[in-house]
């Protein structure tokens, strides 16, 4: 089948005019390994569960940036997997990457790359990492230049533009030039000097291999009423309802100049709950079908699964946290919410809005209601990712599938069933 295909679009491609490296150049199909979840949390997550032969690479999260752009830390981490990750990568044909940053080591980021000087010591600094532990991949997750994220995050209005002369730098050097680079982006481009997002940012697209879109935590505790975590589309939703999809983050990218074929789409396995009284979750009238964009209680912070952040955690910036909500796929299977085949349960208040193509499930006894992506989600964004052209899918994170349902899913319509 593969082989097919490939031949027609080579004669279709040379017709064009296009060259065939371009036709065959192999689709991303990456994860993102969680090292806390490979040690002490329940249930583990380690490095011989990953399902190493769906994917095309795997990447470590996270080494952290500190106060010193000579230091990256991977405390927090479980650091001392990093070496078996690679190994089993490698064994198994899989580039292994390390990510830099993520929500909680961002803080130091802007610092890092701030002047001339520093961007050389964080260049060396990368470079030593990577050599030090073999990586093949380093995936920049900035969260976010020129934007506030986590609270205490260092910001500047040069950001943007000294995370390029950055990654200029960074090519340069011998071992930097032969590494797979990639930025983890949020759904509008790297904010500029004022603040808003770039209206040009192609001149990352020759230094960068790809970007990965994060399109979740779009709705949350934050937001007015529930709404999906992670939506496909917002352009058929209402217009209050239009808060960023990955359709919406797609055409921002390539609307600034990013190339469709080096975005890659991440997708996430977990997604949040929110404290919604029976009244509010149901149609009126109705004791099965569920509301859409219903209200909830914004003082109440359920807590999520076993690997949800509890009340009290504090955070990098000394923050005291609420019970973070979150619920990962393998975690509403095994609350009988869904089937084993990755289904709804019978006889849980369900629905599963069009244009987001994400689920809800209601708990009636605890007045909980969860907004998520199920394999049915992950099809929809597999097609998506497929019709547009993108270069692969992003899964954030390996360990919160259950049994590979969601995996499958987009392979099967992204195109890695050949894989
Ligand atoms: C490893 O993957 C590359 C392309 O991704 C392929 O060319 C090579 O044959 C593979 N090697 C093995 C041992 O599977
Ligand atoms: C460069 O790094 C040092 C820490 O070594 C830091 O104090 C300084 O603020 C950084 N420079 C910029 C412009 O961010
Ligand atoms: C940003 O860069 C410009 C030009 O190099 C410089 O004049 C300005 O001081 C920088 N701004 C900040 C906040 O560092
Ligand atoms: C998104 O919604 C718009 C408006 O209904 C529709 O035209 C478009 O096909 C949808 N795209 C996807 C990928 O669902
Ligand atoms: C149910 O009806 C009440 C009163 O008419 C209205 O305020 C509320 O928004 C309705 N709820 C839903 C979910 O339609
Ligand atoms: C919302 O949740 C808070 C915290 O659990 C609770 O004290 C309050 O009574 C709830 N409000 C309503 C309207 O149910």
């Amino acid at each position: 089948m593969l082989s097919i295909l490939s031949f027609s679009l080579y004669f279709a491609l040379l017709s064009n005019g296009l060259s065939f490296t371009h036709a065959v150049s192999p689709k991303i199909a990456v994860a993102y390994f969680a090292g806390w979840h490979s040690t002490n949390s329940t249930p583990t997550f380690s490095v011989s569960d990953v399902s190493w032969e769906k994917y095309t690479k795997l990447t470590y999260a996270f080494a952290v940036t500190t106060e010193d752009p000579g230091q990256l830390s991977l405390e927090g981490s479980a650091g001392e997997n990093l070496p078996s990750f690679v190994e089993e990568a490698h064994k198994h044909n899989v580039s292994a990457a390390i990510s830099i940053g993520g929500w909680s080591g961002s803080r130091f980021w802007s610092t890092a790359v701030g002047s001339s000087k520093n961007r050389t010591i964080f260049v060396k600094t990368i470079t030593d990492f990577v050599t030090r532990y073999g990586l093949d991949a380093v995936d920049f997750d900035w969260e976010y230049p020129n934007r506030q994220g986590l609270g205490c995050n260092t910001i500047n209005d040069n950001d943007t533009a000294n995370f390029l002369e950055f990654l200029k730098e960074l090519r340069l050097d011998p071992v930097g030039s032969q590494l797979m680079l990639s930025a983890a982006v949020s759904i509008t481009p790297f904010s500029g000097p004022d603040g808003n997002p770039s209206s040009d940012v192609s001149e990352f697209a020759k230094y960068l291999n790809y970007i990965t879109l994060m399109n979740y935590d779009i709705w949350g505790s934050w937001s007015s009423a529930v709404g999906p975590n992670a939506p496909l589309n917002d352009t058929c939703a209402a217009p209050a309802n239009q808060q960023g999809s990955a359709v919406f983050a797609v055409k921002r990218w390539n609307d600034a100049g990013f190339p469709l074929d080096q975005i890659v789409l991440a997708v996430a396995t977990y997604g949040h709950s929110f404290s919604v009284k029976k009244s509010d979750a149901f149609v009126n009238g109705s004791s099965t079908e569920l509301a859409a964009y219903p209200p909830f209680n914004a003082s109440a912070f359920p807590l999520g699964d076993s690997w949800d952040t509890s009340a009290g955690t504090v955070d990098f910036c000394g923050v005291a946290q609420n019970n973070g909500g979150n619920w990962d796929f393998w975690a509403v299977v095994e609350a009988g919410l869904y089937d084993q085949n990755g289904k709804p349960a019978q006889g849980v208040p369900y629905r599963f809005d069009d244009c987001s193509k994400t689920p809800y499930v209601y708990l009636e006894d605890r007045e909980i209601m969860i907004s998520f992506d199920d394999p049915e989600s992950w099809a929809a964004k597999g097609e998506f990712i497929s019709d547009m052209g993108l270069a692969g899918f992003a899964i954030w994170e390996a360990g919160g599938d259950y049994n590979d349902l969601m995996l499958d899913a987009i392979r099967g319509t992204a195109g890695f069933e050949d894989n």
